[in-house]
């Protein structure tokens, strides 16, 4: 796995034609029942992030043009618990790509599904997915385009979220060698 900053990290891959960001954006509905609730009542949080990770992964293969693979999904937040009879949407974007990989930014609005109220935002996460060939190796995928002052915006959030992953595993990777070299065996 690479861990350096590369010139993956500005974002550009300049050897392929560019999509924007609407040509992937998909929004996922599905209304809660009874199997989705956990021992209070209300609904899993496990059963949100596998929609999480399907319309994230619909947009991803979308985006690139062939099939995707979550390499990790971080921040998953839940906001307000959902109910059974919620209509979920779980909208899906690509905010920032690299070379191989391409991060994926989820929002998830639920509302009571026959009632005409607003819908109110219950989570949100970020996913990064690899595109990969047939024999499941990472390849390269087309820069994502933002359209408007949001999608830059989610840009170079996305931007500042990669730097601090690569760093972190950096740092972790680091702190394993240290700690072998020091004769440590965990
Ligand atoms: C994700 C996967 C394809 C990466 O393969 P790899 O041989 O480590 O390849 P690389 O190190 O070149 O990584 C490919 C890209 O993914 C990114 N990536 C890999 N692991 C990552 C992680 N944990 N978090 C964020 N990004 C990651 C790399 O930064 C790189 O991006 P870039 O090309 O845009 O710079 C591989 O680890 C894999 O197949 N994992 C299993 C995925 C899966 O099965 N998911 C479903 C869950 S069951």
């Amino acid at each position: 796995m690479t861990d350096q900053v590369t010139a993956a990290d500005s974002g550009s891959t300049p050897d392929i034609p560019g999509k924007p960001t609407s040509a992937s954006r998909t929004t996922l509905s599905h209304i809660m029942t009874h199997a989705d609730t956990n021992l209070l009542g209300t609904v899993h949080g496990g059963v949100i992030m596998k929609l999480v990770d399907d319309a994230a992964g619909a947009v991803a293969g979308r985006h690139s043009g062939g099939p995707a693979v979550t390499a990790s999904m971080d921040e998953m937040a839940f906001l307000e618990p959902v109910r059974v009879g919620d209509l979920v949407h779980v909208k899906a974007q690509v905010n920032w790509t690299g070379r191989t990989s391409m991060e994926v930014g989820v929002r998830v609005m639920a509302e009571r599904w026959n009632e005409s109220a607003p819908a109110t935002q219950v989570g949100s996460a970020y996913l990064v997915f690899a595109a990969v060939d047939a024999d499941g190796k990472p390849r390269v995928v087309p820069p994502v385009l933002p359209e408007t002052e949001r999608d830059e915006r989610r840009c170079q959030e996305a931007q500042i979220r990669r730097t601090h992953r690569l760093a972190r595993r950096r740092a972790i990777m680091e702190l394993r060698e240290r700690r072998v070299a020091e004769g440590f065996d965990d």
